[in-house]
């Protein structure tokens, strides 16, 4: 009877189908977060000069239409047409109430002329660019104080052109930070789907504070040695689903952070409600990441049905003295990992400091953590657990881990310091600090 209540309690939460009497919980999906807009007004690319030969620049047409959009300002709102064919361009703004719709073998390019590439104000929840001082150059396709913001089609490409970017990386010949692929600041009712991000300079979207944002159906393609090309890092940002999306890079595939130690921490701005359901992908770094950045807090988070292969960390939590802010309640389930160097860790000394002003005595908070249904072969390290002396990191709950070595089902061992918590049914065994509860199923902590 219990099972039953419950089975049907669990099933309101979600939605439901009752078919011949049989209650079946229907997949969950993004549905709802963002209304979908419907737009009858429709211009095309063309119309404004587009010329798709992948050698003109397109940055006139590109700035017109989406000022056309932004002044005529028609009821419902204006989809952009980009017809196949690729458009070379600037950096572009986007505004509100417009589709940008890139039909099959449409793709938008970004130029290579790093000269001219516009500079923006520095985050102030970072207080300077990621890896250079002062301002940052703007993303490729950005939208600041925007809102009902669709970017999709026919699985066209937006190709940030990357290489020249990643050199000026490499040869330390970067004078500010590189600019995303898509950004989008201040905004609200966002859809990305259904487009193929490429070569991103530095991460691909950014959503920074944001809500109500959805991306699915994307592909998200860097090559494995580019550098900090992470795909999604929902930022300061509330109400953000991601999901049935592809993503190979050379950085995090999904990282959710919320500003860099002292800025951060007085910008105060969390990242909360973030789902992340059914995302494939390989990376040497981490699949599903917390941080490093997370002055403003991380709370609320669930990521589950993640495929993960040729990986460097399956699951990484990443905070660091100095961040301050609240990791919390973060659920990572149903995970299936082929091939890592390590399988999950949580750790407390990851990541760099914006100056010498953070403050050392700003420690992190990391607890009610829950990580369950892990599968994992072919698998170096199973995992480690590093909290900090002066704050432990609490109620850690590891259930039905199962993490197989390389050659032979042993791998290295965990480590863990500075962390309580429980495990049930966690193969390899993980720590003497993680209590061990003997029950089946769910694990439950003790508190
Ligand atoms: C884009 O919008 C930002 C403000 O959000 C503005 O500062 C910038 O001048 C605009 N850039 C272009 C190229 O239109
Ligand atoms: C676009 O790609 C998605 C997978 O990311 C796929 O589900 C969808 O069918 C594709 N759409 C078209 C029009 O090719
Ligand atoms: C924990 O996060 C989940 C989303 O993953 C949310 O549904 C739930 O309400 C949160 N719990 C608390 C106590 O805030």
């Amino acid at each position: 009877m219990r099972g039953i209540v419950s089975s049907i309690v669990a099933c309101l939460a979600a939605l439901c189908l009752f078919t011949n009497g049989l209650v079946v919980a229907d997949v969950a999906t993004c549905s709802g977060i963002v209304p979908m807009a419907y737009r009858n007004d429709k211009i095309s690319i063309m119309d404004f000069g587009g010329v798709g030969d992948g050698r003109t620049l397109n940055t006139k047409a590109f700035r017109a239409a989406v000022y056309r959009i932004e002044h005529l300002n028609r009821r419902g709102g204006t989809l952009l047409y980009v017809p196949p064919g690729v458009f070379l361009t600037e950096a572009f703004n986007l505004t509100s109430h417009m589709t940008l719709y890139l039909a099959k073998g449409a793709v938008i390019r970004a130029t290579q002329n790093t000269r001219d590439w516009p500079l923006i104000a520095p985050l102030p929840s970072y207080g300077r660019g990621r890896e250079r001082p002062g301002g940052r150059y703007m993303s490729f396709i950005h939208g600041d104080g925007l809102h009902d913001v669709i970017i999709t089609g026919e699985n066209g490409t937006i190709d940030g052109q990357g290489d020249v970017w990643w050199n000026m990386w490499r040869q330390r010949t970067l004078q500010y930070t590189r600019p995303n692929l898509v950004e989008f600041m201040h905004s609200r009712s966002i859809i990305i789907s259904n487009v193929i991000f490429k070569n991103s300079p530095f991460w691909n979207i950014h959503p920074v504070y944001c809500s109500n944002v959805v991306v699915r159906y994307v592909t998200i393609l860097a090559p494995r040695d580019s550098p900090n090309t992470d795909g999604i890092d929902p930022d300061s940002s509330s109400h953000v689903c991601i999901e049935d999306s592809f993503i190979s890079t050379g950085d995090d595939l999904v990282a959710v952070k919320s500003g860099w130690d002292e800025y951060g921490i007085a910008y105060g701005r969390p990242s909360s409600a973030i789902t992340i359901r059914r995302i494939t992908g390989s990376s040497p770094f981490a699949g599903i990441a917390i941080g490093s950045e997370t002055s403003g807090g991380v709370v609320n988070v669930l990521a589950e049905n993640i495929n993960l292969y040729n990986m460097g960390v399956g699951i990484h939590l990443k905070t660091n003295i100095g961040r301050g802010g609240v990791i919390r309640n973060i659920t990572v389930s149903d995970v299936f990992i082929e091939d890592a160097r390590k399988g999950i860790k949580i750790a407390g000394d990851v990541g760099d400091h914006p100056d010498e002003n953070y403050d050392p005595n700003a420690l992190p908070v990391v607890k009610d953590v829950t990580i369950k249904n892990v599968w994992g072969y072919k698998v170096q390290q199973a995992g480690s657990i590093q909290g900090l002396k002066n704050s432990p990191f609490t109620r850690i709950c590891l259930s039905n881990i199962n993490l197989h070595g390389a050659y032979t089902p042993r791998n290295s061992p965990w480590t863990c310091s500075d962390v309580s918590g429980a495990a049930v049914q966690v193969n390899p065994w993980p720590c003497s600090e993680l209590t061990s509860t003997h029950e089946t199923g769910e694990c439950s902590v003790p508190f």
